[in-house]
């Protein structure tokens, strides 16, 4: 959701901005724009569309100058156009700024301001922010940060802002507030940006700006200051992500690419937790060993564990719910983030909060993890952003050590949480009593085995490929299951309709009866998830129910049987695991699934529509 960039160094700024940008392409966008400093002034060069666009147009006419800031726009204040784009520059064009997030009082400032005589050009909230500074500019000292600091008193709302000035091409400022930046210096120069895959190319060491605090970029280094402009003294951190993983290599697409990663997403959320034990017990010689979790007192007493998340987190919340209380038997409620915080819930001392993000960013997320604290709840984050404010604000995080996930669908995301919530579930389930030595082995070795599965069914990919191509324009795609095959079903159907922008919907199966049945016919696919041995025959019951009323039907299950094999068109054979871990596995058809149907009606798989990877807005 807008991506922001900024550069002041030793080479040419614009193309530096236009490869950061295209590296948060995948926040979601509908234009771009950049503001280069040279020769004491400032050019501007923005348009509603790809960065292509914008590419080109450099190309054809550059901007010449080593400092400058960019921006890709989603669109909040004032339609997708090139006006409305950023840079916004105050009336004399010497301030230029770049801003991601919503400026919530920007009616009164700006009214305010044209009391005052100022001329708007665009729609945008953000354009208030400009003429401010330039207000406390020239009636303050001259002093570029003073007059930042001013205007950053009147916002409400939330920001994360790219300042420069013509009088001061040495610097750029940059500030944030419930909005991502992050700060590195490498051997180019000085960056900022949205998020670490920009810099991955210049830099490994960054400052995760925090609340209200001001970083000024020179050449060759970065002042760290608060909201009065004191300086403070931070080291950076180190990110240990390859700058590989934030390119597509052979893939066609980033969505692909990181499907067919989440072997490694998973053994690399799986390895780090498992130790063998010194006693070498051969019927008890690995253990899970979280060193960010203390299983102690708290966990002994816990009465219930609430979870909360959005989207496909969300999803990984709710396999959670059956994890928790399949293991370790304990009640769990999950939640959406948006519908928690607003729904005044009951606290208790004796509850355990989870609170899953892949960016650590998510505004709801967010505010859920700051009402839990408010209210005394310790919170544990499963996150995939080093440094993010979600990791920074947990109490404790698990991370899920995914790598970088550029595509805006969330995939190795979310098998390396679920991969991590199986471990936390699994030895609570072993500290709290419930599982014992042999099976909370073989557990283990079942976990242990999923990457190199999923490498199996990644190899048979061509099978839904073919599926997908006899099936994409079907106008419904429903997802049934039951038990641990139905939050599956909730997160394929969520990952079809986002990419396919086809109408899909999941699904209890035991609902089918009780509403859903209503909508089937032979313009509906019903991809079934039936991986709960106990449930084989409730599910035949209701793979009959659909395909006798006209639907297409696939279903998902264990490889070595023929169990439904007379009741659908296709059948998806699964390598076996455990039947509680056939999330892990299942999911991946049905990712693969929603990425041909979007190849097939001709999207962009990596950029869906309307999306934003990180929603860091309401
Ligand atoms: C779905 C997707 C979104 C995110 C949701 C939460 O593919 O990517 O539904 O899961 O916006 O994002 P995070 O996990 O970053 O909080």
């Amino acid at each position: 959701m807008c991506g922001i960039t900024g550069f002041i160094g030793y080479e040419e700024a614009a193309p530096i901005l236009i490869r950061a940008l295209k590296k948060l392409e995948y926040r979601g966008y509908d234009s771009a724009g950049i503001a280069i400093i040279h020769d004491e002034k400032i050019f501007v060069r923005k348009m509603k569309g790809r960065i292509n666009l914008l590419e080109e147009s450099l190309v054809e006419n550059p901007l010449s100058g080593q400092a400058g800031i960019g921006h890709t726009r989603w669109a909040t204040h004032g339609e997708p156009s090139d006006i409305n784009s950023h840079p916004h520059t105050d009336s004399d064009g010497s301030i230029a700024i770049v801003h991601n997030g919503i400026i919530e009082n920007y009616i009164k400032l700006k009214q305010w301001l044209q009391s005052r005589g100022v001329v708007f050009l665009s729609d945008t909230d953000t354009e208030v922010i400009a003429h401010i500074i330039n207000h406390f500019y020239r009636n303050g000292n001259g002093a570029i940060l003073q007059a930042v600091i001013e205007t950053l008193k009147l916002l409400d709302g939330s920001y994360a802002l790219a300042v420069v000035c013509a009088d001061y091409p040495d610097r750029i400022i940059a500030v944030r507030k419930d909005s991502p930046l992050i700060a590195g210096s490498g051997a180019a120069g000085s960056f900022i940006a949205s998020d670490i895959p920009a810099l991955l190319e210049y830099t490994h060491d960054v400052y995760f700006l925090n609340d209200g605090e001001i970083a000024v970029l020179y050449r060759d280094h970065i002042e760290l200051r608060g909201n009065e402009g004191e300086i403070i003294l931070r080291a950076t951190t180190h990110i240990d992500w390859d700058a590989e993983s934030a390119v597509k290599n052979d893939f066609p697409h980033f969505m692909l690419k990181e499907i067919f990663e989440q072997p490694k997403a998973m053994e690399d959320a799986l390895r780090p937790r498992l130790k063998k034990n010194d006693l070498n017990n051969a019927l008890n010689n690995t253990l899970i060993d979280f060193d960010e979790i203390k299983f102690d007192e708290n966990w002994a007493d816990a009465r219930r564990i609430v979870i909360t998340a959005c989207g496909t987190a969300y999803n990984a919340g709710v396999i959670g719910k059956y994890a928790f209380e399949h293991f370790a038997r304990i009640p769990v409620e999950v939640d959406i983030a948006s519908e928690y915080r607003y729904r005044n819930p009951i606290f208790n001392k004796h509850d355990i909060f989870i609170v899953i993000s892949q960016s650590g960013e998510t505004a709801d997320t967010l505010a859920a993890m700051r009402l839990i604290k408010q209210n005394g709840g310790r919170v544990i984050a499963i996150t995939n952003a080093p440094g993010s404010t979600l990791s920074r604000e947990a109490d404790t995080t698990v991370y899920t050590y995914a790598g970088p996930e550029i595509a805006v669908a969330s995939t190795k995301a979310f098998t390396s949480q679920v991969m991590c919530i199986y471990l936390l579930a699994l030895e609570l389930g072993r500290f709290r009593g419930h599982i014992q030595g042999g099976l909370y082995q073989k557990y283990i070795a079942a976990l242990s085995a999923i990457p190199a599965q999923a490498r199996q069914i990644l190899d048979k990919k061509e099978v839904i490929q073919r599926f997908a191509s006899r099936q994409y324009n079907k106008t419904k795609m429903f997802f049934m299951g039951r038990q641990f095959d139905y939050p599956v079903s909730m997160e394929s159907a969520l990952k079809l309709k986002e990419i396919s922008y086809t109408h899909s919907e999941a699904f209890a199966a035991g609902e089918l009866k009780h509403g859903p049945i209503a909508l089937i016919g032979a313009d509906t696919l019903v991809i079934s998830f039936a991986t709960q041995k106990v449930l084989f025959e409730k599910m035949a019951s209701n793979i009959r129910e659909v395909t006798s009323r006209g639907a297409a039907s696939l279903v998902i299950t264990w490889e070595g049987g023929d169990f439904f094999d007379t009741i659908t068109d296709e059948t998806f054979a699964l390598p076996k695991t455990e039947d509680c871990f056939s999330p892990l596995l299942a999911v991946i058809p049905a990712q693969l699934f929603s990425y041909y149907c979007a190849i097939q009606r001709g999207n962009d798989p990596d950029k869906p529509r309307n999306l934003a990877k990180s929603v860091t807005v309401e």
